[in-house]
């Protein structure tokens, strides 16, 4: 099933848990720092053990906070311990470009068992690369390449298709989501998962209409109510009214 919830709110993740709607939460250290997450790995892993008791057996991705390859490594090995439904998020690659990030991915994936989410990806062509180095997850940033002016739908089709075409075992997840319209857009153009941010999931659910239609039925559910009342309190027989008066009065009353 398609969506994530994009975030580090107990709060929210387990309203939306609660109404059966997603299927696993991602963060990353910018979402845990927005959603009050401090002290660094610890507070990390702190957070970490709630969600992932909280949506357990759904997936959770966690990021880890370093460039350096050694350190990448041993907090991956930390955070995956946490909890079997942990996901590890590694970025493609370095703040300048560094690309021995892809060396730990394959390891982690093929030596470790850990289970990465490749991330911060802007293009099918990262994603691929990420792909063949045994990542279980590719995320893509879908509202980041509509601001640098790329079309994240032309990317996911051009993904999807190598990533089948090749037997490729990576599931695609984009982010980055912007409008509520990204999500159904980007799930029809080939993704296998979007992560939505709590704002758009509830855009998602609540349409004016809808509402102006509820209220509808609620007012008339009300009315009726008024009806059965006053037709129970007044019945016409004991109060010896003939029919006619009945149906005046019900015209009355409408
Ligand atoms: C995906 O896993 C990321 O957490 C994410 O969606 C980042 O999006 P942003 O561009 O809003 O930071």
């Amino acid at each position: 099933m398609p969506i994530f919830l994009d975030s580090g709110n107990l709060k929210e993740i387990d309203k939306y848990l609660k109404m059966g709607i997603i299927r696993g939460v991602t963060t990353n250290p910018t979402i845990l720092l927005n959603d009050g997450v401090t002290g660094g790995m610890k507070g990390i892993k702190a957070r970490s053990v709630e969600i992932a008791r909280l949506i357990n057996p759904l997936p959770l991705s966690v990021e880890v906070t370093t460039n350096d390859p050694l350190l990448m490594r041993s907090q991956a090995q930390e955070l995956a311990a946490i909890a079997p439904n942990i996901n590890i998020k590694i970025t493609i690659h370095g703040p300048n470009g560094e690309s021995q990030n892809l060396e730990v991915i394959h390891e982690l994936e093929t030596e470790r068992n850990i289970r990465v989410n490749v991330t911060a990806m802007m293009s099918a062509q990262q994603c691929l690369v990420a792909a063949m180095a045994g990542a279980t997850y590719v995320s893509l940033f879908g509202g980041r390449m509509a601001n640098m002016g790329y079309n994240p739908c032309e990317e996911i089709v051009r993904l999807r298709k190598v990533l089948d075409d090749f037997n490729l075992k990576a599931k695609i997840i984009i982010g980055s989501t912007r409008e509520v319209l990204n999500i159904i857009e980007w799930l029809d153009a080939g993704a296998h998962f979007v992560t939505v941010v709590p704002n758009l999931l509830e855009g998602m659910i609540i349409h004016p209409y809808s509402k102006e239609t509820v209220r509808q039925f609620l007012a008339d559910a009300a009315r009726m109510e008024t009806r059965l009342e006053t037709e129970h309190l007044c019945p016409a027989a004991e109060m010896n009214i003939t029919k006619t008066d009945t149906v005046i009065a019900k015209s009355i009353q409408n």
